[in-house]
């Protein structure tokens, strides 16, 4: 199988590094519109595959998308990250063009790929993928729900003083922090209901501090987190 990232920066260098060394593809293409950083940044991981033990092929490409044809899967975090104090909204001008520009030039030489958005503010930019592209809606995946749900898991596991690995808890709603929903009356641990453990004023702060989770980590980064926004979800590719 092939998968094209498109852009090199911390979210899609993160991705395509996990992509390959998961070996969920057979072929990866890491494309930027910065000269030179895909090819580089490809290199780079390629250096690593005798030393993790891969086969992923990684090539880089300069906006050249003749060379991401016939990927199967196509990863879009291009754009602009956001800065402390931003929203991921704040960064809808910039982004809007940048993402329409890139569905198109992927759907012309990969038509039959499935796209994953990660890109920011990331529910709108899904759609609009989806509006630019005409595909049907099951071809096109925004990644928060799924970000937003592992960084529930990290919030709970604090408390617990467990492994994140041993709960099962979801977000619903907007990626977004005032849209996002932690369904913590749904959560468990190792089955048992999290709220059993919890205190009702905890549960409050758990839900609170997972809706800004984003925000929290750009506050201390001094810009937008990229080893949870750029982590292939292990579940995605079994649908594949
Ligand atoms: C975050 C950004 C990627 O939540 O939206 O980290």
């Amino acid at each position: 199988m092939k998968i094209t990232v498109v852009g090199a920066g911390a979210v899609g260098a993160t991705c395509a590094d996990n992509i390959a060394r998961k070996e969920l593809a057979s072929e990866l293409v890491l494309l930027d519109i910065k000269e030179g950083l895909a090819e580089g940044k490809a290199q780079d991981m390629m250096q690593t595959a005798t030393l993790l033990g891969f086969d992923t092929k990684i090539t880089g490409s300069t906006n050249d998308y003749a060379k991401t044809a016939g990927s199967s899967v196509v990863v879009i975090t291009s754009g602009i990250p956001r800065k402390p104090g931003m929203t991921r909204e704040d960064l809808i001008g910039t982004n809007a063009g940048i993402v329409k520009t890139v569905s198109e030039n992927i759907l012309k030489h990969s038509p039959d790929a499935i796209i994953i958005v990660i890109s920011n503010p990331m529910d709108t930019m899904t759609y609009l993928a989806l509006q630019a592209t005409g595909l049907p809606k099951n071809r096109i995946i925004g990644m928060g729900g799924t970000l937003d749900s592992s960084r529930f898991k990290y919030q709970l596991s604090q408390h617990l003083e467990c492994s994140p690995s041993d709960l099962n808890a979801v977000v619903i709603g907007g990626h977004g922090d005032t849209t996002m929903i932690p369904l913590i009356r749904h959560a468990t641990w190792n089955s048992a209901p999290v709220t059993d453990f919890i205190s009702a004023e905890k549960q409050d702060a758990i839900v609170k501090a997972t809706m800004v989770g984003g925000a929290t980590l750009t506050a201390l980064i001094g810009t937008s987190a990229w080893y949870a926004p750029g982590q292939p979800e292990q579940h995605w590719w079994k649908l594949l």
